[in-house]
């Protein structure tokens, strides 16, 4: 698929502006090791529904958004799934931090995503913020009992592969393939490693990491990063990095180590692949996605907002920011 195209937003000027008052404001928001990282916190608001000043719903997300920020962060996976409330004011809660996180950096993660959610999603029942190392998601819809990945956000870096995008892209499958198979088997469900790349040229290698929430199965898990991973040529071809995040399941991949523990995978460069005589066919998956959205609520259950194109299959506020990520 096309690079999305910018598109003009009278509410851009005010999301970023938000958003660096709630990078700054906040002492606990995780900084990030690298000029070059992505812009983040990144949220995605539902817009599906607001729950009004002290309610009960207020009441119980505030006390997940206690809560949960340490049972994630002394959780040996790093992981905390919960809800709390009586129906229908029932609120859902998941927090993922990165399995090369530790206790301090996780809790201060998590406890800056719900304060972030408050302020870029303000009153929105249904949030989640994606910060570098980690990933938050509350709902009033039962988020905890399904193994879809929902509408991920797709993040590419700003800065081309210096070599031609299929070997680049072919390199990074290998690497995020076998780095997920290493993580569908491990007890967090993650898992690093890196791959000798060109060592002639600006990438002589990729960074990367899998992970899914450890309450997948290892064949979820992998069926899950299976289905992101297939994703690279269609939203982050080329790219030297790329990040795509979901409910479930998630990877990243750098020309750099963005790692804070020893990789646990180490990848000779992989050959050259053979050239394609023609450009790549559409895939049935482009044809998914191109096709309209019917009442097809199977491969979208969290209820993001969906419209007919593919653009349209990212998050509203996930589009809007997509126009202004400031790297
Ligand atoms: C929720 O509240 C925000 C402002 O607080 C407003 O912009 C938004 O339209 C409301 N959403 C719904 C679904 O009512
Ligand atoms: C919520 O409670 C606070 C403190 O009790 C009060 O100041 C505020 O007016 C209340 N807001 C609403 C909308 O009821
Ligand atoms: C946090 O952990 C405690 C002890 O394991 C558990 O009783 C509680 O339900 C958990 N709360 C949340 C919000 O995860
Ligand atoms: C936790 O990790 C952060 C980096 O993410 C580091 O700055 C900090 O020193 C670490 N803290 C401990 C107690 O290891
Ligand atoms: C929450 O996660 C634990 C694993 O950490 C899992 O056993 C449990 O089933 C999950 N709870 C729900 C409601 O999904
Ligand atoms: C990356 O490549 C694309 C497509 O070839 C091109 O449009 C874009 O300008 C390049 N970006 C940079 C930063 O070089
Ligand atoms: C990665 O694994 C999938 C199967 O899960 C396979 O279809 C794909 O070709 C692999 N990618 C690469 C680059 O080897
Ligand atoms: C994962 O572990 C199972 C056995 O527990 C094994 O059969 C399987 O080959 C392993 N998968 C990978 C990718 O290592």
């Amino acid at each position: 698929m096309a690079a999305r195209q910018p598109r003009a937003s009278p509410s851009l000027t005010a999301g970023v502006l938000l958003a660096l008052a709630a990078l700054l404001s906040s002492p606990l928001v995780v900084q990030r090791a690298t000029a070059a990282a992505p812009f983040l916190p990144w949220q995605v608001c539902r817009n599906s529904g607001n729950y009004s000043a002290n309610s009960t719903y207020q009441s119980n997300l505030q006390q997940l958004s206690i809560t949960i920020p340490i049972n994630a962060s002394r959780s040996p996976v790093l992981f905390a799934n919960s809800s709390i409330g009586a129906a229908p004011e029932t609120v859902y809660a998941l927090a993922l931090c990165r399995g090369d996180t530790n206790v301090s950096s996780c809790e201060s993660c998590v406890a800056a995503a719900f304060r972030i959610a408050q302020e870029l999603c303000p009153f929105d029942r249904d949030a989640a913020i994606l910060q570098d190392l980690c990933y938050v998601r509350f709902s009033d819809l039962n988020i905890l009992s399904i193994l879809d990945n929902g509408d991920p956000i797709r993040m590419p870096s700003p800065q081309n592969a210096s070599s031609s995008a299929e070997a680049y892209d072919d390199a990074v499958g290998i690497l995020l393939n076998a780095t997920s198979d290493a993580a569908m088997n491990s007890s967090r469900r993650f898992a690093t490693g890196m791959e000798d790349f060109d060592s002639s040229s600006r990438n002589p290698a990729i960074f990367g990491m899998s992970q899914c929430t450890p309450d997948m199965t290892p064949t979820d898990c992998r069926r899950c990063l299976a289905g992101i991973i297939s994703t690279i040529p269609q939203y982050l071809s080329g790219k030297e990095g790329g990040r795509i995040s979901g409910l479930r399941c998630s990877f990243r991949y750098e020309a750099y180590n963005f790692l804070y523990e020893e990789l646990m995978l180490q990848l000779p460069r992989p050959p050259a692949p053979v050239p394609a005589p023609t450009p790549p066919v559409p895939t049935a998956t482009d044809a998914l996605r191109g096709a309209k959205p019917s009442g097809n609520s199977a491969s979208l259950p969290l209820g993001w907002e969906h419209g007919g194109s593919e653009d349209d299959i990212m998050p509203t506020a996930t589009r809007d920011r997509s126009l202004v990520t400031v790297w």
